[in-house]
């Protein structure tokens, strides 16, 4: 089991709860990273239409704020409204996707990567959002500009205190103003780079929810734009203590505690938190997982594991062992999580070849395929009954406890189900080894090994190498993309799927070959 088991089973619950509500294409939870980019996207678009209205100087801006705000409400108004919610809204995302992360400890081995670059986005996300209300100038913007200045006070980098500055009118130069411009602009763009560095070793990365989902999410925010626009508070007024009322929880939180704690144990508490973060993926009990290995004698340099690969660990290298190919297959170690999706997407991982032993181009050395294969048969040959069925199970998926106690069903765990290859399925079927196979594994929408549910299914509707062959029936494969808290729910759907066999429906017993069929059972047998 991965992740912290307690806590990722309430997830999974609560997952599966959104999943009802939203469909698990659309489920929000499963979509919080590319929400995230969708909302910046937001932030970004409308601060350009703002930028263009707003005028820079102390009076001129809360002025220009209020023009935009009340003279052309149904624009800049609903304009302004978006980019303060979509802003709310990226902290909301980026905390819950955080907690969702380490829930389901996505940050240990390879993912190191991911979250230590996601750690730094944290400050970037709030220097940005802190910065834009600066730029509001209003008694909200006098409050948080004065509570900063004296907050970075508190470090002993500044020789003189800038906090001076807010403390009487006609002190705070118009200059000053526009270097906060600058920064309000410039934070959010390197936000950008540091959001493109976050997903750098990812291959296909979810950048954009589904538009379902993401015109839905943008209705809802024009709506809440019109019903409750964003406005100023009364302007600022140095001379007077400001009143804070309006007060944003979402980038402000940490402000109140500055009336309790000092500023520098806020920033001791700050830092040493982020630094904490760092470490998480080094702290605990970290097995390391064994990587893939390429046997070069069977690879054809064909470059399916290489796009098949979800964390981007393989590439194509000019060949060097004389073989006549162009190119061979190369691991990068440190960067391969053990899921074995590339042996699933290896054209030399047929049963149907004719050397004895299967030897894929790239295989787990911890979980061959040719162990598979054999427990496969293994498994099968004890099943009695009509409805045989294999089911193939993902180590992140549901647990088996209900699911063997029944004599026509064998499981075999896999490290994800995209590590089946599929001629496994069409040799099982076409051998009569069972009368149908049923896959099991995470959520839909969210993989653990983030494409392999996608991959699969992808590969047996024949959309993606290598294609299941078009003779193998496709009623004797089922699947139920669960997740691990949903054991009956797994049953029920193993139910159905062994009550609506061919053979049970009264159909030919076709043993998993399609009648019309004439394809060579050699399709898909390697090129080595
Ligand atoms: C602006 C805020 C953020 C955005 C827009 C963002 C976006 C994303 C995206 C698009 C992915 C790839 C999802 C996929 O395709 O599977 C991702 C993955 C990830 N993010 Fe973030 N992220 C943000 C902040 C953070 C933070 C603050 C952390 C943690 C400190 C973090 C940790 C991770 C981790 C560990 C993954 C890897 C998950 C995996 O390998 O399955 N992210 N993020
Ligand atoms: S096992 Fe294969 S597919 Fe999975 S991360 Fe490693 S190289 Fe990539
Ligand atoms: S899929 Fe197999 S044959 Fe193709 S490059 Fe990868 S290891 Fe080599």
């Amino acid at each position: 089991m991965t992740g912290t088991r307690t806590p990722r089973r309430w997830l999974d619950r609560l997952e599966g709860g959104f999943d009802l509500i939203f469909t698990p294409r659309h489920n929000p939870l499963n979509q919080l990273g590319a929400l995230g980019w969708f909302f910046y996207w937001i932030v970004l678009v409308t601060g350009i239409y703002l930028y263009i209205f707003f005028d820079t100087g102390l009076r001129d801006a809360y002025e220009s704020l209020e023009r935009i705000t009340h003279v052309q409400w149904f624009a800049g108004g609903v304009m302004r409204s978006l980019h303060r919610y979509a802003s709310d809204a990226l902290v909301l995302v980026m905390v819950v996707h955080v907690m969702r992360e380490w829930v389901l400890g996505r940050f240990r081995g390879a993912r190191w990567f991911a979250w230590v670059s996601g750690v730094p986005l944290l400050w970037f996300v709030y220097a940005s959002g802190i910065s834009g209300y600066w730029m509001v100038w209003d008694q909200l913007a006098q409050y948080i500009a004065i509570a900063t200045t004296e907050w970075l006070d508190a470090l002993p980098f500044f020789g003189e205190p800038i906090a001076r500055n807010f403390l009487r009118d006609g002190t705070l130069s118009g200059r000053f103003f526009t270097l906060m411009v600058f920064i309000h602009i410039g934070v959010p763009l390197f936000l950008m780079f540091l959001m493109w560095v976050h997903i750098q070793r990812h291959m296909s990365p979810r950048v954009n929810p589904p538009r379902g989902l993401a015109v839905g999410i943008l209705l809802v925010l024009v709506l809440l734009s019109l019903i409750k626009p964003a406005l100023s508070q009364a302007p600022a007024d140095l001379g007077v203590v400001p009143a804070v009322i309006g007060f944003d929880w979402f980038y402000l939180p940490a402000y109140p505690l500055l009336e309790k704690i000092s500023g520098l144990s806020l920033w001791g508490i700050l830092v040493f938190g982020s630094l904490f973060m760092l470490c998480f993926p080094w702290i605990g009990r970290i097995r390391r997982q064994p990587v893939a290995v390429v046997d070069l004698d069977n690879c054809n340099g064909c470059g399916r594991c290489v796009q098949d690969c979800p964390f981007s660990a393989l590439t194509l290298e000019p060949r060097q062992d004389g073989l006549p190919f162009s190119h061979q297959v190369e691991v990068k170690s440190a960067l391969c999580m053990s899921c074995g999706i590339c042996a699933g997407a290896c054209p030399t991982a047929t049963p149907f070849r004719r050397s004895k032993a299967l030897t894929p181009g790239i295989d787990m050395p911890h979980r061959p395929l040719q162990e598979i294969l054999g427990q496969s048969v293994a498994a099968t040959a004890v099943l009695t009954g009509e409805d045989r069925v294999l089911v193939y199970l993902c180590d992140a998926g549901p647990k088996l406890a209900d699911v063997i106690a029944d004599s026509g069903v064998a499981v075999v765990c896999l490290p994800c189900v995209a590590m089946l290859p599929p001629p496994f399925m069409d040799y099982l079927l076409s051998r009569d080894h069972v009368d149908g196979i049923f896959l099991a594994g995470c959520r839909q929408g969210d993989c653990h090994f983030r494409l392999g549910l996608e991959w699969t299914e992808q590969r047996i509707a024949r959309e993606r190498d290598p294609m299941l062959r078009r003779r193998v029936q496709r009623e004797r494969i089922g699947h139920a993309w669960v997740g691990c808290a949903h054991d009956v729910q797994l049953q029920a759907q193993l139910a159905d799927f062994r009550a609506g066999l061919p053979h049970r429906r009264g159909e030919p017993p076709a043993k998993g070959v399609a009648p019309e069929s004439s394809e060579p059972v050699t399709e898909d047998a390697g090129h080595v």
